[in-house]
């Protein structure tokens, strides 16, 4: 059996769940996968950091180090931000690497210019994880639903502001101490600010309505309210109306154009978003063929997200032992007007 190596670059939440998903999981890779997955670097920014359960050899502070090593074919990015991750992605392609990424903030900002590199080197690029966590949503959108006119999708797509409402409304916790346990979960981001202000959930939004309507839509163009006004006299006021507070993303393809925002709406208790609880989320879309479909499951977090990037990890293999990689075009764009919010 032919053995794939790979590089993870970062080792933080995400990245310490691939690698122990790898040791943990490493017959079942190769049964899916049909080769074996050995890691060979791991790059990190602080080398004197302890790395429970990691080789320490593994570990490298120089990025050239894995560019310029010919036997790893498979680039795992989960440190996050532009910068340096736009460029090591980018050369990792132009080198004839194929990547995984989770990183929503650069994809929702220049997620085509990857994939035009990708496509352009005959590699995969690929990126389950940057939406929702865990929940299986780019290859639906992508793949399954591809025979759709998609014209809604409406979620709970970040776990870190899910999970603060949660606490907040069931257990009367004050804003600041559940940000404070979301944090120590491994929910939110490195700077939380993306979160509660609603850009982490802006940046999906962008990602999954150009994937569902053919377009470009980027983080710019996404309206966005986070929960930071949210006072527990709001949440007792929704009470009284038998509602909840939750932040949405909203995605609408009119006749208009693009319509694309996150705020914190009220919806009913009986309404299925309502029972979407703690870091979970939910991703409701509908298509002319389809009608309605939701996806539901864990948003954030170690292992769940993990989950996502071993799921494109194993395709990716996949496609080199059939010598198909770069093969599926996400290029196809229609430049569709994107309409002011609520205009
Ligand atoms: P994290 O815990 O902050 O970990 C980031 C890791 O990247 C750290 O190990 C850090 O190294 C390394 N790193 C950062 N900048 C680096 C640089 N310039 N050079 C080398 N290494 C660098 O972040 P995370 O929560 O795992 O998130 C990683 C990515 O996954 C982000 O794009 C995030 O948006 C995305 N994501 C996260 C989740 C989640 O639930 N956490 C879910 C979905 C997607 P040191 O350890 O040396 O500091
Ligand atoms: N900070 C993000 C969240 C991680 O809370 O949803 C998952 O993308």
């Amino acid at each position: 059996m032919n053995t794939i190596k790979v590089a993870i670059l970062g080792l933080g939440t995400v990245g310490t769940g691939v690698y122990k998903l790898i040791q943990k999981r490493a017959d079942v890779m190769e049964r899916t996968a049909g080769a074996k997955l050995e890691v060979k670097k791991i790059l990190v920014r602080n080398m004197q950091k302890k790395r429970e359960g990691v080789e320490q050899e593994l570990l490298t502070d120089n990025w050239k180090e894995i560019l310029e090593d010919d036997e790893i074919s498979v680039v795992i990015e989960v440190m996050g931000g532009l910068e340096p991750a736009k460029t090591m992605i980018l050369e990792a392609l132009e080198a004839g690497k194929n990547v995984v990424s989770a990183n929503k903030d650069l994809i929702a900002e220049e997620g085509h210019v990857l994939l035009d590199t990708a496509q352009k080197n005959q590699v995969d690029f690929l990126f389950e994880a940057a939406v929702a966590g865990g929940i299986p949503i780019i290859r639906p959108l992508k793949q399954c639903l591809a025979a759709n006119d998609i014209s809604e999708i409406v979620g709970i797509v970040n776990g870190t502001t899910n999970y603060i409402l949660t606490k907040m409304t069931e257990e009367g916790m004050d804003f600041a101490d559940a940000l404070k346990k979301a944090q120590e979960l491994g929910f939110a981001e490195a700077d939380p600010t993306a979160d509660v202000e609603g850009l982490d959930a802006g940046r999906k939004v962008a990602i999954m309505a150009s994937i569902a309507f053919h377009s470009r839509v980027v983080f710019f163009n996404v309206h966005t309210e986070g929960i930071t006004k949210i006072t527990a006299r709001d949440i007792a006021y929704a009470k009284e109306f038998d509602s909840v507070i939750k932040l949405l993303g909203v995605a609408h393809n009119t006749e208009n154009g693009i319509e694309v925002g996150v705020y914190p709406m009220m919806i009913r208790k009986e309404h299925p978003l309502a029972s979407v609880r703690d870091s979970f989320n939910a991703v409701f879309v509908h298509g002319d063929a389809v009608d309605d479909a939701m996806f539901y499951g864990r948003g954030a977090g170690e292992f769940p997200t993990a989950s996502a990037v071993m799921g494109d990890v194993i395709d990716v293999v996949r496609n080199i032992g059939y010598g198909c990689t770069g093969r599926i075009s996400c290029t196809c764009y229609k430049d569709l007007p994107i309409k002011e919010f609520g205009q």
